[in-house]
């Protein structure tokens, strides 16, 4: 198994994970059973990615009693998507994953964003103007509601991704469980280091999404800075006889972030896990770290009459006004 985080729990939680947004369903199961093939341990998936049912597919083929990998060789992630944070719904919402990955139960359960959405089937609840309709449930409840499916053995953990710094602190308050990650858009761009640290001192994992600076993203900033294009990262690259990619997340793993890079290219999966045979000198390591410009490529937006709107920033809890 490739090298692992430890959670709080115990658990050991592969550095290394594949990320499944942007994965489209006709890609997704191959791309999880060529990575389940390459080596990877870990899968990063989310409700809301619209494709957990194909990704189960690829589970049942290949996870289990009698077959390639044994389920607790296997880390699985999922979230809870805004729609869902009443307290009443999130035990079902888990249970759809569950059903959809064709898992008994799961390895990390993650609140996907601190706010919430008006309760609805649909994922972006809209009023007549287009609008996305906010919900005030506080996160907190949501978080009691997260503790019980570790009670009831459904999840092994539960943690919180895109909360700031002061709302993980808000959590921990009032927790009986404690968050065992966070995860967080993280690349050199945005380097995390206060967050990092935070998460550390209070002994939760930092996961980093977006790893490679999600160049399959539908909206892209005109003027946004390209990460695989980055110079230092490209002479080290040549340095190493690597790709600019393998530097980026080896950088991750080496600093203890968890990195799940998305890819359904086959080539590209393999690649993307020859990690641990190289390491970055201490020098490198913090010249990759000195990228940091605080650029956030993830700012959720959405349509609206043809044009790009802000989706969630009118939140009263949206994560990235304030704090780090
Ligand atoms: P694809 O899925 O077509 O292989 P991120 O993890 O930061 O969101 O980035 C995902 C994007 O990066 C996808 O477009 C993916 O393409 C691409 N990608 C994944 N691995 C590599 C790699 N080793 N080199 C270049 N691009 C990659």
């Amino acid at each position: 198994m490739a090298d692992c985080a430890t959670l709080h729990t115990g658990q050991k939680m592969p550095l290394l994970g594949l990320g499944t947004w942007k994965s489209a369903p006709g890609q997704v199961k191959e791309a999880v059973k060529h990575s389940l093939g390459a080596g990877y341990r870990h899968i990063d998936c989310a409700a809301v990615y619209d494709n957990e049912a194909e990704i189960g597919e690829a589970f049942q083929e290949l996870v289990g009693d009698g077959k390639a990998i044994k389920r607790e060789d296997l880390f699985v992630t999922s979230k809870l998507w805004n729609t869902k944070h009443h307290p009443e719904d999130v035990e079902p919402a888990l249970r759809k994953s569950l059903q959809d990955l064709k898992l008994e139960y799961l390895d990390l359960y993650l609140i996907h964003w601190p706010l919430a959405f008006q309760r609805a089937e649909v994922d972006f609840p809209r009023d007549a103007d287009g609008k996305v309709l906010y919900d005030y449930t506080d996160y907190k409840e949501t978080w009691k509601a997260m503790e019980k499916l570790v009670e009831k053995g459904l999840v092994r953990a539960v943690g919180l991704s895109n909360f700031n710094s002061r709302q993980v602190d808000d959590v921990i308050s009032i927790a009986t469980v404690k968050p065992a990650v966070l995860q967080v858009e993280c690349h050199p761009y945005l380097a995390q280091h206060e967050l990092l640290a935070h998460c550390k001192a209070r002994g939760i994992v930092l996961t980093g999404y977006s790893p490679l600076g999600s160049p399959d993203r539908m909206w892209k900033h005109p003027e946004e800075p390209v990460l695989l294009e980055e110079p230092d990262v490209k002479s080290l690259a040549e340095k190493y006889g690597k790709s600019p990619a393998q530097i980026l997340i080896r950088w991750q793993v080496q600093r203890g972030v968890v990195c799940i890079p998305k890819s359904v290219t086959p080539s590209r999966i393999d690649q993307n896990f020859q990690v641990f045979d190289f390491s970055l000198t201490e020098d490198e390591m913090k010249q990759i770290g000195s990228l940091n410009k605080n650029w956030r490529y993830i700012v959720p937006v959405i349509t609206v009459d043809g044009q790009i709107v802000p989706r969630d920033a009118g939140h009263p809890f949206y994560p990235f006004h304030d704090s780090f």
